[in-house]
């Protein structure tokens, strides 16, 4: 494809809602942690861009670090099972943690990793999480910043991909059906 917009069936929520949304929690965040030197905690690849401007919007000092976990493989369906690509480089133990996440889907990546951060030592772990997909969920996940619910329709977008693609477009939309052809089931 020459145009990524070539395979958009529609856009779901735009830059400016995005920047809305994630500008509202920051100013609650600063407010919620200020005086504790908290660590953001990016959930890599999706939350790249959510975590920059989050980070941004943050209005105290903080800490950024990144873990890189996938639950999903190639395809629409997440697997169910969380691998750690990459992992934090900084010591959790007495931290006040701030995860910044794209979306929740089942709920296994954030689950996995909250119970993770506890076990390391963590002061404190709570979630923001730009989007949810309430019809989805397979466990209990307490997002104490929640951003947008949108319905279930598979999404890419400003950090979300569609098997590593689309990840570099700046709002949040839907593929057109012929993208996902020929995946299995
Ligand atoms: C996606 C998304 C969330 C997770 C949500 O990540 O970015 O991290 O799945 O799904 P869940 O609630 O069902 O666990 P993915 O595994 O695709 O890795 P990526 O961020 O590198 O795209
Ligand atoms: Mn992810
Ligand atoms: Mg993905």
């Amino acid at each position: 494809i020459a145009d990524v917009q070539e395979d958009i069936d529609h856009e779901l929520v735009s830059k400016e809602e995005i920047h809305t949304i994630i500008a509202k929690a920051a100013a609650q965040a600063s407010k919620d942690y200020a005086g504790k030197d908290p660590l953001l905690i990016a959930v890599l690849k999706g939350a790249i861009n959510t975590l920059a401007v989050f980070s941004q919007e943050m209005s105290i000092p903080c800490q950024l670090d990144f873990m890189s976990l996938s639950s999903y493989g190639s395809g629409t369906k997440s697997s169910g099972t969380v691998t750690i690509r990459q992992d934090l480089s900084t010591d959790v133990r007495g931290r006040h943690i701030l995860i910044v996440e794209d979306i929740v889907d089942s709920g296994r990546t954030l689950d996995w990793l909250v119970k993770e951060l506890k076990r390391r030592g963590a002061a404190s772990v709570e979630i923001f999480a730009l989007l949810e997909k309430p019809s989805r969920r397979e466990v209990e996940v307490d997002v104490k910043y929640p951003g947008l619910e949108i319905p279930d329709e598979f999404v890419v977008g400003f950090g979300l991909d569609y098997d590593e693609r689309y990840r570099n477009l700046d709002s949040i939309a839907v593929l057109k059906p012929e993208v996902y052809q020929g995946e299995q089931a």
